[in-house]
């Protein structure tokens, strides 16, 4: 089947934030356990895919304009891997552009939206030059997950799940599924601020951590914990009490940071000022404020927030910085998932 010539594809895709977290793989890029998260609204990638003939793969990336070897390469390596199964991609050239919502050196990673937003792309692509898949996000989702495990869930508005569980009706380790029911309204409009604290690379990547899960001392007690906090989660989400999730919420976070303690070798992501905030944001809670924070791998904090809270945030958010907490803070909420670009 030859490709037509030529053509361009362009997707936005949400960078999501996980409640339960996904840590730890099986063989192959396939969870140890289930995740829950939901996509953000206002942090995204968009990315441009341009296609034409070529002898053999070949790639050329640019971010924001400027090529970027070291990405380039992963991205390479990735399509490589996806041309096993479409083998008309090798007689492709590549050429893909990609650009952030969130700044530069904001501590974000954005690997969860640029491969579900290159996911995208492909899925187009693939669907052109094919039968048509039979559920689109499905598969885009599955060719996220490929590139990076959390992508996966960043190819659905709202809150999705990603890991066989048998909580979760055709759940899957291959691909997320968006929870689309039983889900209270209170926190389909939950605000979340990224309270950035530390914009440097982490000493320690994701998937070296990822890695550390497979002897980590606790890790059946990880797996098993997991499942009881998902159900615990799916439960609360769907009564709308606002505590019991602030307290799981928090508890999920301080967990994945604890497996990184005890790895072997232990490592530390958070930072003074990360503690400084948790004890803030816990105290706020205790005076019956509607907040809880999160954590990714890295140093920066998620505050979640009833709207209400709104005014009380943004004053603290200027208080936070002029007190040194704090290097920035980027405003978002609940998402309404990726979109197809012009
Ligand atoms: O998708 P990765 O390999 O970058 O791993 C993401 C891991 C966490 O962000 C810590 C948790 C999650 O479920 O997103």
């Amino acid at each position: 089947m030859k490709p037509s010539y030529n053509n361009q594809i362009s997707w936005r895709a949400p960078s999501n934030i996980a409640l339960i977290k996904y840590w730890g793989k099986k063989d192959g890029q396939f969870p140890m356990n289930p995740s829950l998260s939901f996509s953000l609204e206002k942090c995204h990638t968009e990315m441009s895919l341009i296609y034409r003939p070529a002898s053999e793969l070949n790639v050329n990336f640019t971010f924001e304009g400027n090529i970027k070897t070291s990405f380039g390469d992963k991205i390479k390596k990735y399509l490589t891997s996806i041309a096993q199964k479409y083998s008309w991609m090798n007689e492709l050239e590549f050429e893909i552009n990609s650009k952030n919502s969130f700044p530069h050196s904001s501590g974000i990673a954005s690997s969860a939206s640029s491969f579900a937003a290159l996911a995208l792309c492909l899925t187009d692509l693939i669907t052109s030059k094919e039968n048509k898949p039979n559920d689109f996000f499905e598969m885009a989702s599955d060719l996220a997950r490929q590139g990076s495990g959390s992508a996966a869930r960043s190819v659905f508005a709202g809150y999705s799940s990603w890991g066989q569980t048998a909580l979760i009706k055709n759940s899957s380790d291959n691909y997320a599924r968006p929870l689309l029911n039983n889900i209270h309204p209170s926190f389909l409009k939950i605000k979340n601020v990224i309270c950035v604290v530390d914009a440097n690379e982490k000493s320690v990547s994701s998937t070296q951590g990822h890695a550390l899960m497979a002897n980590h001392p606790m890790k059946e007690m990880r797996i098993q914990q997991v499942h009881q906090q998902l159900e615990n989660l799916l439960l609360i989400l769907e009564s709308g009490d606002w505590n019991a999730f602030a307290q799981l919420v928090e508890a999920e976070a301080l967990t994945l940071h604890a497996l990184m303690l005890t790895s072997q070798p232990s490592f530390i992501l958070l930072k003074p000022n990360t503690l400084n905030l948790i004890q803030e944001i816990q105290s706020l809670r205790k005076s019956g404020h509607q907040v809880c924070f999160t954590l990714d791998a890295g140093a920066n904090l998620h505050l979640l927030y009833d709207p209400s809270e709104n005014q009380m945030i943004e004053q603290k958010m200027l208080a936070w910085k002029e007190s040194g907490y704090l290097l920035n803070a980027i405003f978002d909420g609940v998402g309404s998932g990726p979109s197809k670009l012009a």
